[in-house]
């Protein structure tokens, strides 16, 4: 449940323009805040038309459907897999048929892992099958399997005080959540902590606030350095900052936190000083309460009118913290970021499990939350001048 800058522009071509007043640009604001106020408030009708067009027009649904036709045909899309690339060319050919311009693939390196079968089950004190999940990067039992006793904590305190007991064994961590920001370390640390005490694998109480039956898996050190490395990623779009052109960039990195990676390699082919703006959804698409926004506070003033375009659906809040795993990389550099800000009550129970499929999925929502992310996209691109930076 991952989508980065998942926004469509079908039918944008068929809208009137905002009429902004031409001004030369040559990278310092020659605006006033009132005049650039004025402008945003003229893209009011234009703002109208995208949010009656995707919530209740003809793209009515197109984000839940163009999603359930990836879930349902394509299935899990690891970064470097085949499925990812069967993906990105559904994706193209959709940015394609939309009558987008210019649009095209570049090719990236990527760490790459695959998933391959994986099975656990509780051997005493009686047979049974354990419902498990690799977290990615882990490394592959060999093929016999790892068959040892069991040392369960509760937290990483508890691992040290018992750190004698834990030699040979599987440590099982059964940690309480807290909050994802918090229980997250027993994922991207459990195994590294296992290890160190002489543990032969770790299997960790899936990191979720509710769950009916899951656990996840990780054997010896979570590492994403030791994979093979395969070609392949991003379907990425134009276009940059300026009157009329509308940048959508699609990163399809997601899952572990790589982008600021693909990004990073991604850096001398792109000017940054080019984008106006970078978004990710990276906590879903339920129903959208807003936007959390990082940037200069002249730049939070401009999208807090921007967002103000979005009273018809009464999402117009604009929050701090709008870094997201993929797009950190781009914020650091200076790029005003943004974060779609949603509810979050169901997130954590299906995030990264096998439980995340499309029935999770509200097409309502989704329509909200498209609308949302078109309308802050279009109007930004859009704009005389580039949101002002730090
Ligand atoms: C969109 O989905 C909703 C909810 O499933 C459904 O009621 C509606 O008819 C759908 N609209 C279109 C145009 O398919
Ligand atoms: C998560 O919980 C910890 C410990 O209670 C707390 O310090 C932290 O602020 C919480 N983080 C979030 C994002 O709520
Ligand atoms: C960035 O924009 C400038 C000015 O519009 C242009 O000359 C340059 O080619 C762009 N850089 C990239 C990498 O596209
Ligand atoms: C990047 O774009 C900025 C603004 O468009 C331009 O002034 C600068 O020369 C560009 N730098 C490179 C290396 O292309
Ligand atoms: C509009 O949104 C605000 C903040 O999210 C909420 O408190 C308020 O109840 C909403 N108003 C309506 C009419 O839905």
């Amino acid at each position: 449940m991952k989508f980065l800058i998942f926004a469509f522009f079908g039918g944008v071509h068929l809208l009137s323009l905002c009429s902004g007043k031409a001004i030369c640009k040559n990278g310092i604001s020659k605006r006033t805040f009132e005049e650039i106020k004025e402008e945003i408030a003229s893209c009011g009708d234009v703002a109208k038309a995208i949010i009656n067009l995707a919530v209740y027009g003809k793209a009515q649904n197109r984000s839940y459907e163009r999603l359930a036709l990836l879930v349902d045909t394509v299935g899990p899309r690891l970064s470097g897999s085949k499925n990812l690339e069967k993906a990105i060319q559904i994706m193209y050919q959709n940015l394609q048929q939309d009558g987008l311009e210019k649009v095209h693939l570049e090719p990236v390196r990527i760490p790459h892992w695959e998933r391959g079968e994986e099975s656990a089950v509780m051997l005493e004190p009686r047979i049974h099958k354990i419902a498990i999940l690799g977290l990615g990067s882990s490394i592959g039992t060999p093929p016999e399997g790892i068959t040892a006793e069991v040392l369960v904590v509760t937290s990483f305190d508890e691992l040290q005080r018992r750190a004698s007991e834990a030699r040979g064994k599987i440590v099982v961590y059964n940690q309480p959540y807290i909050n994802y920001s918090r229980t997250v370390q027993y994922r991207t640390q459990g195994a590294v902590e296992a290890a160190k005490v002489g543990a032969l694998a770790s299997l960790i109480r899936s990191v979720a606030s509710f769950s009916i039956y899951r656990l996840y898996w990780s054997v010896d050190i979570w590492t994403a350095g030791m994979l093979g490395r395969v070609p392949w990623m991003m379907a990425v779009e134009p276009l940059y900052h300026g009157k009329h052109s509308h940048l959508l960039k699609i990163l399809g990195c997601v899952q572990r936190g790589l982008c600021g990676w693909c990004s990073g390699l991604q850096k001398n082919k792109v000017n940054i000083s080019n984008y106006s703006l970078v978004m990710e959804s990276d906590a879903g698409t339920f129903l959208p309460t807003g936007l959390q926004f990082t940037g200069s506070e002249k730049a939070r003033a401009i999208m807090e009118e921007v967002m103000s375009l979005l009273q018809p659906l009464n999402i117009t809040q604009v929050l701090s913290h709008g870094e997201g795993t993929d797009i950190n990389f781009w914020i650091q550099a200076g790029v005003p970021g943004a974060s779609l800000l949603d509810d979050l009550y169901k997130y954590f129970f299906f995030h990264h499990s096998h439980g995340d499929t499309m029935t999770v999925m509200d097409p309502k929502q989704m329509n909200v939350a498209a609308a949302v992310w078109a309308v802050v996209s279009y109007v930004v691109a859009d704009m005389e001048e580039m949101l002002p930076r730090s």
